[in-house]
C-alpha cells in the first residue's frame, strides 16, 4: 500500500470533491447507494441489521460483487489468495477452521475441499449470501465434505464449543464493522481457540485519522486493534507478509497465551 493511500480520508469533503473531479462516472452510483444507504439506516438503526439489509441487496443483485469482487475472475483470485497464505500458514487436513463472514464461500470452498470432512465452519450475518454459499458447495461438489453454514447476528461466538478452533479466519469482514463488532470479537475468540491456535483478520488500514464510509468501510490504524485484541488478554501482530500480497487491506495475527498448553 502507498503511504499516500494510508493517509487519506475517504470521509473528509476535500477527497470526496477531488475524488468526483477524477471519475465524474462514479458520481451517479455514488449518489444511488449514498440514498439506499441512508435509507437503510433510517430503517435499522442497530449495525448488523443495517449490514444485513446492505448485503441482502448487494447479494440480489449478484452475490461476487456483495463480497467485494467485480468479476468472477476476481472473485477466483482473492479465494486463492485467502488460501494459499494459510496453507503456507501451515493449516492441514486436520485443522478445525472457523470462518467468521464467509460470504458465499468464495475462500471457503478451497478451505473445505483441504480440510477433513465437517472441519470447516462457516458463519455470517447474511441469509442472502449463505444462501449463495450453498449454491457454491454445490458447483463445487462439496457436500459430501460436510461443512457447517450458520446465520449469526453478534460475534459472542457462544453456541461454539471452547478450546475448538486450529484457525479462526475473518477476511474483508472487520473492515466492514464498526469498534463494538470487532471488540465483541475479540473479546469472545479466545474462548474458542485450540491451543496452538490462532486467528487472522484483515482491516482496511490507515495511518491518518480513523474514519468510515456510509457505514459500509471502515479504516483503523493498526496499533487500535493491537491494542484492542491486548487488552482482552490475546497476543496481536501485524503481518508483514500479508503486504506482499498485492491486497487493499493489511493483516494481524491473534493467539491466545492463556490457551496455549
Ligand atoms: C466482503 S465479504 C467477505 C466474505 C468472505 N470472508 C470472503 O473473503 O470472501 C464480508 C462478509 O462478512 C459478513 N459480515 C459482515 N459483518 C459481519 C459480522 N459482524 N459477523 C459475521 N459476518 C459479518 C458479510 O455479510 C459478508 O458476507
Amino acid at each position: 500500500m502507498s503511504p499516500t493511500s494510508l493517509l487519506k480520508n475517504r470521509a473528509a469533503l476535500t477527497h470526496k470533491i477531488g475524488y468526483a473531479v477524477r471519475n465524474p462516472a462514479r458520481i451517479a452510483p455514488y449518489v444511488k447507494r449514498t440514498a439506499r444507504d441512508t435509507w437503510l439506516r433510517l430503517k435499522h438503526p442497530d449495525h448488523v441489521d443495517y449490514y444485513r439489509a446492505v448485503m441482502a441487496s448487494d447479494t440480489g443483485r449478484n452475490p461476487e460483487a456483495a463480497v467485494g469482487s467485480r468479476t468472477h475472475e476476481r472473485w477466483l483470485a482473492l479465494g486463492e489468495m485467502q488460501f494459499d497464505y494459510l496453507r503456507e500458514h501451515g493449516l492441514r487436513p486436520g485443522h478445525r477452521m472457523l470462518d467468521i463472514g464467509c460470504g458465499n464461500l468464495r475462500a471457503g470452498w478451497r478451505f473445505i475441499a483441504h480440510l477433513d470432512r465437517g472441519n470447516y465452519y462457516g458463519i455470517d450475518i447474511s441469509p442472502d449470501i449463505l444462501i449463495s454459499a450453498k449454491r457454491t458447495l454445490t458447483t463445487y461438489e462439496l457436500q459430501d465434505k460436510l461443512p457447517h453454514l450458520t446465520l449469526t447476528h453478534d460475534l459472542r461466538l457462544d453456541f461454539l464449543p471452547a478450546a475448538h478452533f486450529d484457525v479462526v479466519h475473518a477476511h474483508s469482514v472487520f473492515s466492514h464493522s464498526p469498534i463494538e463488532v470487532i471488540d465483541e470479537c475479540l473479546a469472545h475468540v479466545g474462548r474458542i481457540m485450540a491451543p496452538g491456535g490462532f486467528f487472522d483478520f484483515t482491516f482496511d488500514r490507515t495511518e491518518g485519522a480513523e474514519h468510515q464510509v456510509l457505514r459500509e468501510d471502515f479504516y483503523y490504524r493498526t496499533e487500535t486493534l493491537l491494542r484492542l485484541a491486548r487488552r482482552h488478554g490475546l497476543e496481536a501482530r501485524f503481518m508483514e507478509d500479508w503486504e506482499t500480497r498485492r491486497h487493499g487491506q493489511s493483516k494481524i495475527r491473534v493467539n491466545n497465551p492463556a490457551a496455549s498448553g
